[in-house]
């Protein structure tokens, strides 16, 4: 049987085969945004508080986009961080913030594929935290990702997740229109059986909600509005209005009442005793 958790192609994948880009039509769409997910600042240093990490915490963030949980933990709670990801634009945008908030001693930013990163350049078991906010196609999926990241994990340890799941059932339409075709996304009950089952224990979470997946994705119409009309030569201006426009209309028609997000906040599962 095929693990609900699994996919295949990403949506910046995806993006590529249908328009001969990769990851430029979000380096355009989130130029102006620090965070690359649907938390805003309120619901970031939430998950701070929750987290708590301490001083001196070694922390490796995968696909950290322009690593603002890296910088702000770093500057907020003394955190030392390796942040991953391939956007050379996201990390040029990261390494400036470390600048900003003078924590360009305890953060570092490396320009890698992040499953390759996780399996064969991060040594085993060296992170207090490990995460992946809004990547799991890194490792194939929910489950893949988590079993890449297991191993990084020192004891007492935590995992950070990022994941979508559904709010109530959509429409058949609705994956296709959101470009989740080869992402079989599941309800958050599911979401939390398939961390479980694959070791882990389910600490805490923190939602998005309609509001914060607007600052996300609402938030990113103006941005390549103001492109399309500064660059009106550029041979990518074709495929970002396409891209703009499925980006408004699926999200104004499905995305915004069907589609949940969260960090799931999690550990190890101590094993149960034999009978
Ligand atoms: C939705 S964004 C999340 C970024 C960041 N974690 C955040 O929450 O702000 C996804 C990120 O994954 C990066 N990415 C996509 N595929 C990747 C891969 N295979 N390895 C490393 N980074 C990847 C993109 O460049 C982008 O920064």
């Amino acid at each position: 049987m095929t693990d609900p958790g699994q996919y295949s192609v990403a949506p910046e994948e995806r993006l590529q085969q249908d328009c001969g880009m990769s990851l430029r039509p979000y380096e355009i769409a989130e130029a102006r945004h620090r965070i690359l997910n649907p938390f805003t600042e309120d619901k970031l240093d939430l998950l701070g508080e929750v987290c708590h990490p301490s001083p001196g915490a070694r922390h490796l963030d995968l696909a950290c986009g322009k690593g603002e949980l890296l910088n702000l933990w770093s500057s907020q709670y003394g955190v030392h961080g390796t942040g991953v990801d391939l956007s050379e634009v996201f990390l040029t945008a990261a390494r400036e913030r470390a600048n900003e908030l003078n924590v360009t001693d305890r953060v570092r930013f490396i320009h890698s594929e992040a499953a390759t990163y996780a399996s064969k350049r991060a040594e085993p078991s060296t992170y207090d935290i490990v995460s992946c906010i809004g990547a799991t196609w890194i490792g194939g999926g929910l489950t893949g990702t988590l079993d890449l990241m297991r191993p990084l994990l020192r004891p007492g340890g935590l995992i950070l997740v990022g994941e979508i799941f559904w709010n109530t059932t959509p429409p058949p339409e609705a994956a296709s229109a959101l470009g989740l075709d080869n992402h079989p996304c599941v309800s958050l009950a599911a979401t939390a059986e398939r961390i479980e089952q694959s070791g882990f224990e389910l600490l805490d979470m923190i939602l998005a909600n309609p509001d914060s997946w607007d600052r996300y994705t609402a938030s990113q119409w103006w941005t390549i509005s103001d492109w399309l009309r500064d660059n009106p030569d550029d041979p990518e201006v074709p495929a970002m209005r396409d891209f703009l426009r499925q980006c408004r209309t699926s999200h104004l028609e499905y995305g915004r009442q069907y589609l949940g997000w969260g960090v799931f906040i999690l550990r190890p599962a101590i094993p149960l005793p034999n009978p």
